[in-house]
């Protein structure tokens, strides 16, 4: 069978009834938005993780707009955001008319790196986005511990590590998204908790935000026709809902079959010296939402195309950090040392990870790479 990057047709498999009579219940009581369902899933949520109120949207673009948006972000404001990541949270800022400070990243985690954060704080500075890149949560503890001391914001971007959970130094364990004062997500299908289409949340314990979120998200509405401060539309549907209630108990066994990919990746590329596989941050759990190789500067696009050429799916994610991409350059302010931000976009290479991956598979990925060093 041809390897796949991704494979979203395996897990519907295994929900295909729940989900047929699931979307059969809301086809036939018309509550496509604002159904049952999504109430529903937003509770089994707000339990998974521990928090106090989910508040389910439209995408995790939207939920990190709204963060933004609850917490007053003014024009000029500054918030700092990683240099090597995916842009949503660069643009919500400027969007907003706020100015996305970019600092550096760890090379070992790809996560924002807490030093290079407290060199960029400004007296402008209103709020920090760690974004858990590819599956595991970023150095929470320190970047915590800098946001109290500067008096920030911390609006987590969960979209890629939903269910990754941080171990604090006295033992506490908490689920990324769920440690700031608030934590977006993506339901994104490709992502580790996906659904059939654009689907995002929020999530905050402050009873104040959360209020700001749900009503924000509902066009500035608490009550109907009511419009209290500016909102936008952004709604999960109720079908959304019904998918990802199915997936949510089974979240566990698919993070379980992602690992057990990765363990076996690790163990089979230990022996290959010119690439270097991910590092497992101490403090966090990986659900791998990516399995991100650094490779061997100057090599990594040749391999990529010896791979492609066997029918081997790779990606680059990301190919050019933030404040080089035409749309940032003039608007951002970036750290004057970002050494890891810009040497990753030649070195990463990320291979296919998904709960339907076989050994055979891997066998043939990392084959293929063997051969390629070898020659
Ligand atoms: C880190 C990160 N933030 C935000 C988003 C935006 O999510 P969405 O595509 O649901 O708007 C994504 C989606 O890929 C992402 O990877």
């Amino acid at each position: 069978m041809a390897i796949k990057m991704v494979d979203l047709y395996g897990p519907y498999e295994r929900i295909r009834e729940e989900v047929a009579a699931g979307i059969r219940e809301v086809v036939e009581s018309s509550a496509f938005i604002n159904g049952p369902a999504v109430g529903e899933f937003a509770r089994e949520l707000s339990q998974y993780l521990g928090v106090r109120h989910t508040i389910p949207c439209g995408n995790g673009t939207d939920a990190l707009l709204l963060a933004l948006m609850a917490i007053g972000l003014k024009a000029g404001d500054e918030v700092i955001v990683p240099a090597f990541s995916y842009a949503a949270p660069a643009e919500a800022v400027a969007l907003l008319g706020g100015v996305p400070v970019m600092a550096d990243v760890d090379l070992e985690t790809f996560n924002m790196d807490p030093q290079s954060l407290r060199r960029v704080i400004t007296p402008r500075t209103r709020a920090i986005v760690p974004v858990h890149l590819f599956g595991q949560a970023c150095a929470m503890e320190p970047i915590l511990g800098i946001a109290r001391e500067y008096g920030l914001y911390v609006i987590e971007d969960n979209a890629q590590s939903f269910g990754a959970e941080y171990t604090f130094s006295d033992g506490r364990r908490k689920y990324a998204g769920t440690m700031g004062h608030i934590g977006c997500t993506s339901f994104f299908p490709t992502k580790v908790l996906g659904c059939f289409g654009d689907g995002g949340a929020l999530f905050t314990d402050d009873d104040r935000l959360g209020e700001r979120l749900r009503m924000m998200a509902a066009h500035g509405q608490r009550e109907r026709y009511c419009h209290e401060t500016l909102g936008l539309n952004s709604r999960l549907d109720s079908v959304q809902a019904v998918v990802l209630r199915a997936k949510l108990p089974r979240l566990r066994e698919s993070i379980g079959a992602r690992a057990s990919a990765a363990r076996y990746y690790t163990r089979r590329l230990e022996a290959v010296a010119e690439v270097a596989a991910p590092v497992e941050a101490p403090d966090s759990t990986h659900v791998w939402h990516q399995y991100t190789l650094t490779v061997e500067e100057g090599v990594r696009d040749a391999l990529r195309a010896r791979l492609a050429q066997e029918g081997i799916p790779t990606a680059v994610y990301y190919p050019l950090p933030l404040p080089l991409q035409p749309a940032y350059r003039e608007l951002c302010v970036a750290d004057e040392r970002l050494d890891a931000a810009l040497r990753l976009p030649q070195c990463v290479l990320s291979l296919p990870i998904h709960t339907e991956l076989t050994t055979a598979q891997q066998d043939e990925i990392v084959g293929a790479i063997e051969r390629f060093f070898k020659k």
